[in-house]
């Protein structure tokens, strides 16, 4: 697949579940990748960047996701970036957000988030990939809504990985 190919030699980061067992999300690099100082893999086991790395700050980030499971959580998430977008390449998913009706997004579907829009997708297609585009990464952290209450991820996850 031609996808494969564009990511074959750029470097990604393989995001594992809440439960830090399952790839959740594979995320290609297409603009400049985090990096530690001393040249040494800037990600943890479960995906996340390592402390004292060095984000490629771009004032746009561009990505190939690969979504390899759904939202297992049940409450809507928000994204740590002042806007985000993805372009649904191949496969699809079915996502939520509150207080509206599902919306299944299928090859070539634009699907825009504010920082301030929560959401989750509820299944995913086998093989999905997407172009995901990120504005300005925030300050403030992404969490979930929570019983109408914002949660740290760091705050939801906690206990649940080993
Ligand atoms: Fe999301």
């Amino acid at each position: 697949m031609i996808l494969e190919r564009i990511v074959r030699d750029r470097l990604h980061r393989v995001i594992v579940d809440r439960f830090g067992v399952a790839p959740y999300l594979t995320r290609h690099y297409l603009s400049k990748p985090p990096h530690m100082p001393d040249g040494s893999f800037p990600f943890d086991q479960y995906g996340d960047v390592r402390p004292g790395a060095v984000q490629g700050r771009r004032r746009w980030g561009r990505y190939l996701h690969q979504i390899h499971l759904p939202d297992a959580d049940h409450a809507p998430h928000c994204h740590p970036w002042e806007w985000c977008f993805s372009i649904i390449l191949h496969g699809g998913y079915v996502e939520e957000r509150p207080g509206r009706r599902d919306r299944r997004l299928r090859r070539g579907s634009f699907n825009f988030l504010r920082h301030t829009d929560y959401h989750r997708i509820d299944s995913v297609e086998p093989d999905t990939w997407t172009f995901f585009v990120t504005g300005p990464r925030l300050e403030s952290d992404w969490g979930f809504m929570v019983d109408g209450q914002f949660v740290r991820w760091q705050d939801r996850y906690v206990n649940l990985r080993p």
